[in-house]
């Protein structure tokens, strides 16, 4: 008897263990090279016991593949993926062949996930694209000219909280993470939902709190691909509440407000779109303009902190300039424009779609590289090692609000305060382990000086 269980379990095991070397052998039979991947972590094994983040493990990957071959295979787990280390490859995939590799590779349950389970990140096929090109129109230049008043008062807030925060006239240091979501919190709730989020005035933001909780959810979604419920309860019924409150007030009191909700109001009004529709694409904004554009303030500040020449470049521009920078004056300086693009080179907010070194001094922050008798980002951009939006027909669509939500704020900070990185931040701070987005294991701490 007892044999005949020694015997089952060992044929199970043998054909558990022929199954895992099959799924292993995926990369070779088809004579793609790539790193040996050992049961159960792959090739990821350093991420996956928590000692470096993910992109790092990749980076180890595409250093020892990038000169060998132009795509190279590796495993997560049992999950295969496979990386282009060579930036013609990028480009075939991403724009040129883009039909064949449209789909992302998120999961998430729409039944049990109705919000984020409706953002066009996630969404496939004929759905992503009848969502996508819902919001599009949200992002025209006469619509973002409407919104930018929201923004202006928004860096007004920003300053004055600054303003206040120091006192007599002394440095003192911020968390700059803190403050630049403390305001990207706020324009963005003001830009959807017309809604002032007090982020400045609370110490313990709500909106802020939710748009966590948002964050969050979605993490959990990207790193595991078990069918988990993932947005909590509060946490949506919130957004859906709000959304649902404000079109009520504004249908009882015939408001016309000039902001992304009163664009989606009018879509409803043309097409069959339900409650939840709606509810989802305003997670989307919400959750897709507050994180990414306030880890890029952050960070552009940062190297600002860190080049006084840099720092006293822009700010002589956004001198020269009317002081009520007017939206196509903003989206018109060039020194700006370049410290905007050197920023999300070397720091992009979202590091997965973007890792690619064929620049000079590639890890110094040199806004002049752009210059524009160089030519600016075009040549970069063309050569598609310049992405940080992505890039074909699923590039990010919400670029052009992030620049002006981005610049305004850095160029209102510039133009009130000399700042400097503080001593207590470590040189070199590097992606904490656990982090999906680009955020630093140590905090950005930053003085700020009244000029
Ligand atoms: C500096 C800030 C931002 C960066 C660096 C960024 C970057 C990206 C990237 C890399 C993608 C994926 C593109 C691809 O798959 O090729 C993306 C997609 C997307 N972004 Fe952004 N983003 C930013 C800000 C925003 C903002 C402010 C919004 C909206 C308010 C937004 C909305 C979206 C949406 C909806 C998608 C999905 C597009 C699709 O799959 O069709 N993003 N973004
Ligand atoms: C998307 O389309 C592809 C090919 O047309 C199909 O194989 C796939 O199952 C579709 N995915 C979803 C989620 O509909
Ligand atoms: C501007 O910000 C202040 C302070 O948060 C707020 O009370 C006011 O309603 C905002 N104005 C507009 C037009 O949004
Ligand atoms: C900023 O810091 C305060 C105090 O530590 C905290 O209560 C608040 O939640 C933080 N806000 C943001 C946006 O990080
Ligand atoms: C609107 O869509 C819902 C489901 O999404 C469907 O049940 C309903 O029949 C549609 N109505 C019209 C007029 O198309
Ligand atoms: C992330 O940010 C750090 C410092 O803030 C930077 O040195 C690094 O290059 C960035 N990494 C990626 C992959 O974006
Ligand atoms: C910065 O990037 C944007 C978008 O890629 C581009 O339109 C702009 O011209 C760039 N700026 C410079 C100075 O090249």
């Amino acid at each position: 008897m007892f044999l005949i269980y020694f015997w089952a379990l060992l044929l199970i095991f043998l054909i558990i263990l022929l199954i895992i070397k099959n799924i292993y052998r995926k990369f070779t039979i088809r004579e793609i090279i790539g790193p040996i991947p050992k049961f159960p972590f792959g090739n990821t094994r350093k991420s996956a016991l928590g000692e470096q983040n993910l992109i790092y493990d990749v980076d180890d990957i595409y250093c020892q593949f990038k000169e060998k071959s132009l795509v190279c295979g590796f495993f997560v787990f049992l999950r295969p993926y496979l990386l282009a280390t060579n930036s013609e490859v990028i480009k075939e995939i991403i724009v040129k062949e883009f039909k064949k590799f449209r789909n992302n590779d998120f999961a998430v349950n729409l039944n049990k996930d109705p919000l984020i389970g409706r953002s066009p990140f996630r969404l496939k096929n004929e759905t992503w694209k009848l969502k996508r090109s819902e919001i599009i129109p949200t992002m025209t230049q006469i619509k973002l000219k409407s919104i930018y008043p929201l923004i202006r008062n928004g860096t007004k807030n920003l300053v004055d909280y600054i303003n206040r925060e120091i006192i007599n006239d002394e440095c003192k240091v911020f968390d700059a993470r803190n403050v630049s979501t403390r305001y990207t919190c706020d324009t963005i709730t003001s830009s959807i939902f017309g809604i002032d989020a007090q982020s400045f005035e609370a110490d313990d933001p709500f909106y802020f709190k939710m748009g966590e909780g948002l964050v969050n959810g979605v993490v959990n979604s990207v790193k595991s691909w078990l069918p988990f419920k993932r947005l909590p309860h509060d946490v949506e019924s919130f957004f859906y509440d709000i959304t649902m409150t404000a079109i009520k007030f504004r249908q009882e009191n015939q408001i016309e407000r000039e902001d992304f909700l009163s664009h989606l109001i009018s879509l409803k009004n043309k097409i069959n779109m339900s409650d939840v529709d709606i509810v989802g694409h305003c997670v989307t904004l919400f959750l897709d303009g507050f994180e990414t554009t306030s880890l890029v303030i952050h960070h552009a500040l940062y190297e600002l902190g860190r080049h006084k020449e840099a720092q006293q470049k822009l700010r002589e521009e956004i001198y020269s300039n009317d002081k009520e920078l007017s939206y196509e004056k903003l989206l018109e300086l060039p020194y700006l424009d370049q410290v905007f693009n050197e920023t999300l080179r070397l720091h992009p907010p979202i590091p997965f779609t973007t890792r690619v070194y064929y620049y000079t001094s590639a890890e110094s922050f040199i806004p002049e590289r752009f210059n524009l008798e160089n030519g600016g980002v075009k040549l970069f951009k063309e050569r598609c090692v310049l992405i940080p939006f992505g890039d074909g027909p699923r590039q990010c669509l919400g670029m052009k609000f992030a620049y002006i939500q981005v610049k305004a704020a850095i160029a209102e900070i510039v133009r009130n305060f000399e700042v400097t990185v503080d001593k207590s931040t470590p040189a070199n701070p590097k992606i904490g382990p656990k982090e999906y987005l680009n955020v630093t294991d140590h905090k950005l701490m930053l003085n700020f000086k009244r000029i």
